[in-house]
């Protein structure tokens, strides 16, 4: 599974958003420790705090199939621009990645760049401060 073909995938997840309210769409796609393959899309909602992100759609999925590593995550949203994750969702690849953990964020499958945690979320608060 390279980036590209997770970025395709993204994009396929990104035309089933449901945002009637931003008409911003979002597609992700999560590679897991066990090789298998999940994707999400944002869906909004009339309480706008209500919304799930992409990211943490896929996440969930995955999470609930027993899925609990993250090998690559990818996130397309705008085709124009690169659609960094948001801050929740962050903090929840946080808890699922590890330090070699790809986090791809591109506009088409030509156009990405990929992160890792450290890169994003420096200094995350983690389960292991709870160690403390
Ligand atoms: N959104 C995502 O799905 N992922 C992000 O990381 C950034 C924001 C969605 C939430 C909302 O439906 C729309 O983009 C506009 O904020």
């Amino acid at each position: 599974m390279d980036c590209e073909e997770l970025i395709k995938m993204a994009l396929s997840a990104r035309e089933k958003a449901y945002v009637p309210y931003s008409k911003f769409k979002v597609g992700a796609a999560i590679l897991t420790g066990n090789d298998k393959l999940y994707t999400g899309c944002n869906i909004e909602n009339a309480s706008y705090g209500a919304t799930n992100c992409a990211e943490r759609t896929a996440i969930f999925k995955a999470v609930s199939e027993g899925e609990t590593k993250i090998k690559a995550i990818a996130v397309v949203g705008s085709p124009d621009d690169l659609t960094a994750p948001c801050g929740i969702c962050r903090q929840v690849i946080s808890e699922f990645a590890t330090e070699d953990t790809k986090i791809i964020i591109g506009k088409n499958e030509n156009e990405y760049v990929v992160k890792t945690l450290e890169e994003i979320l420096p200094a995350a608060f983690t389960k292991k401060d709870l160690q403390k």
